[in-house]
């Protein structure tokens, strides 16, 4: 239930309670905290502060208690923003003080508020509330039209409350932050304490996060032909070999490939290559495409081993949009958009069916009830699913490939039939269905594993079906998705897995896309030609609130942090699976989702992780080495506002002139020596690569440097 709709506005009294509030701080702390630090005449102390303040038309004032205003606009990293309680929902308490108004909110929170030069002061008292049980750390920092005014430091729980006092007069903006203490977001429980505005003009109003226009940084693709997607590929010998050359151009299109080995074939007209996978080793082949406009090239270095996934898997996944609606329907839909859409020609591959395809005992749909299994113990699909044979063999048809899921427990996470006991029938079903890819969860295998959390014991299932897997007469990719448990990173491959999740469902923290990306560039000592660190879906474009399961609705991600996503996602080596809704793709989704220098970055052939080798409270630096002796290299600010960020050659290892080319523009921008800066907006990644001044500008591709 919204906290917000079932409490009462607080009472009026706010003066008197935030008088006694900051009459109830130490002496020493109140004269330090009281001095109004934003002013331009800074220097001035707390007698010229009283001063001020006195000569303020206080009695034509009104207090505005900051609870009052509307707090759906707060955004936070965890639970709702909580009217005159804590997180916790019990009264306002920091340190053994009580309040009876204010906001109990958790890092990392955000609240926009437009004065229009209305408001003369804002008071408050800060600090973490006694009920959050656990050792949270934060800092409170206000912002006036774009500059710190105050901060608190940080704060940790037991520390008295802090007061806070402005003055604001003239102001426009106000921000109210609170920022994690450096330790992580747990038990951030952090409030808002009497606080109000004094207000002599208009009321103060929140605001949305401020939104900037949806720009389209990237040129559409030229008519004539450009072959996109990796220059490496794996695939086991004898197995079914599927690849769709991903091509951008003008159809109709030409395509051949030169030293194809015996037992592939290309069709001509599609640019599909189909057959047998050859004989163990190594194959350089050449793709080629040939439209009226023009003609394009690309080496690929065939890989026929034990090893698949040798650039980061790429396609789509239905579960951020459709949930347990998916259908047989809406899959096939997703793969024609795939198509549809020029996803495919820069190298989305996988169409992937997340949870919900069997039966569960119980669900609010009745076409997905019924028995689990059959006699046999076969799995059965539900009736949305009428033929999961012939919905491969659809998405097959395009060159596509199609990927599925289940879990090790005897259920699902939404409570479907499960693999527990019946692994081998279900890997050689998946297999006859003719499924590329087997996301395999965790959920409810923790019954089964009863508390016993070894490693040997959480890496059982997994090692389990890697080996059923392999088996297959089909190359199937494995996807662990027990959220990190373990430093699954550590192990994952050595299970038969090509990618892992490194955390928890993405769906439900898209206000921390920074701080997970952060947390999963952490773990890059890992990343490698076939085993990726996963750190969840793309989620930008119309998605389903994760929390509701609820329908399609542009995401919440600001049309600079949905770049920013893309960025670091390419940045990482992240697997590339793009989870909002096929039918709603626009242009602006499609031009973040399919810029193939971007993607270029996530496919490289070295298969690194960036290193971030600068980070600051706000900003960072992260750097990936590119196979061919170039950088790419992301200026990142997580602040509120736009900063200037300078990447210095001695940071990222790289001498001499260098040319910097804007990757989200496909220009270059200059040639600098020694470093680099830009200006980088709130919550933004600019994501620049840099190549020595004189080596050649199209270091992939046509050029064949693999
Ligand atoms: C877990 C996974 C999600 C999704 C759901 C399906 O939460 O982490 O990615 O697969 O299960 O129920």
């Amino acid at each position: 239930m919204n906290p917000l709709s079932t409490l009462e506005p607080a009472s009026a009294g706010h003066s008197d309670e935030y008088a006694r509030a900051a009459g109830g701080l130490q002496p020493e702390f109140r004269t330090r905290k009281l001095i109004p630090n934003f002013y331009a005449h800074a220097a001035v102390g707390f007698a010229a502060s009283l001063l001020l303040t006195s000569a303020l038309p206080l009695c034509a004032a009104e207090t505005v208690g900051l609870e009052t205003l509307d707090l759906a606009k707060m955004r936070q990293g965890w639970g709702q923003p909580q009217i005159n309680r804590s997180m916790r929902e019990r009264p306002l308490a920091i340190a053994g003080q009580a309040f009876a108004h204010g906001v109990g909110t958790h890092a990392h929170s955000t609240l926009w508020v437009e004065l229009a030069g209305g408001t003369e002061r804002f008071q408050a008292a800060v600090g973490l509330d006694d009920a959050a049980e656990g050792p949270g750390s934060v800092e409170f920092l206000v912002y006036a039209d774009g500059r710190k005014c105050w901060e608190s430091g940080v704060m940790k729980p037991g520390d008295k409350a802090k007061a806070v006092d402005l003055d604001l007069r003239g102001v426009k903006t106000l921000l109210l932050r609170v920022a994690d203490g450096g330790d992580g977001i747990s038990y951030d429980h952090a409030n808002w304490a009497a606080a109000q505005f004094v207000v002599s003009g208009v009321r103060p109003v929140t605001l949305d996060v401020p939104r900037e226009e949806a720009v389209i940084l990237t040129p559409k693709p030229g008519p004539a032909p450009r072959i996109n997607g990796p220059v490496v590929y794996g695939c086991r010998p004898g197995n079914p070999f599927l690849y769709r050359i991903p091509t951008t151009g003008d159809r109709p299109m030409q395509f051949s490939v030169d030293r194809l080995p015996a037992g592939l074939q290309v069709d001509a007209a599609t640019g599909i290559v189909t057959g047998t996978a050859p004989a163990r080793g190594e194959y350089a082949v050449t793709l080629r495409a040939t439209n009226k406009l023009g003609s394009d090239e690309r080496p690929l270095r065939i890989v026929s081993g034990d090893r698949l996934a040798l650039t980061p898997p790429m396609g789509w996944n239905h579960w951020y949009t459709h949930y347990d609606r998916i259908t047989d329907q809406l899959m096939r839909e997703a793969a024609d958009a795939m198509v549809r859409s020029g996803m495919a020609d820069v190298g989305y591959q996988y169409v992937s069916i997340d949870d919900c395809w069997m039966n569960a005992p119980k669900s609010s749909d009745p076409m997905r009830v019924g028995p689990l299994r059959d006699a046999d113990g076969n799995i059965l699909p539900n009736r949305h699913f009428p033929d999961l044979r012939a919905m491969t063999d659809y998405i097959h048809a395009y060159g596509l490939k199609a990927g599925i899921y289940t879990s090790p427990g005897p259920f699902t996470c939404a409570g479907y039939a499960g693999a527990y006991q019946h692994e081998e029938q279900d890997a050689q079903q998946f297999a006859a269905w003719g499924f590329d890819l087997l996301k395999y969860d965790w959920c409810s295998y923790g019954e089964i594993a009863r508390g016993d959390s070894s490693l040997a014991a959480l890496q059982k299932p997994y090692r389990l079906m890697g080996d059923l897997l392999c088996r297959q007469p089909r190359d199937i990719l494995l996807n662990l998705c027990q959220y990190g448990m373990g430093d699954v990173w550590k192990w994952g491959a050595e299970v038969g897995g090509h990618s892992w999740r490194t955390a928890g469902d993405l769906g439900f923290e898209l206000d921390r896309v920074f701080e997970v990306a952060l947390k999963n560039a952490e773990h890059r000592e890992w990343s490698r030609p076939g085993e990726w660190n996963d750190p969840d879906y793309i989620q930008i474009g119309y998605i389903g609130n994760a929390r509701g399961m609820g329908e399609p609705r542009p995401c919440p991600l600001t049309p600079t942090e949905q770049y920013a996503f893309m960025s670091l996602w390419s940045l990482m080596a992240s697997p590339l699976f793009f989870s909002g809704d096929m039918n709603r793709l626009d242009d602006f989704t499609l031009n973040v989702l399919c810029n193939p220098e971007v993607i270029e970055v996530n496919q490289d052939p070295l298969g690194q992780c960036g290193r971030v080798v600068m980070l600051s409270e706000e900003t960072f630096l992260m750097i990936k080495e590119l196979a061919d002796g170039s950088k790419a290299v992301g200026l990142g600010n997580r602040g509120e506002f736009e900063t200037e960020i300078t990447a210095r050659w001695a940071d990222l290892e790289v001498k001499g002139p260098q040319v910097v080319r804007d990757l989200w523009r496909q220009r270059d921008l200059a040639v600098r020596s020694g470093s680099f800066s830009s200006l980088v907006p709130r919550h933004g990644v600019v994501l620049v690569r840099l190549r020595a001044a004189g080596s050649p500008a199209q270091p992939m591709g046509a050029s064949g440097a693999y």
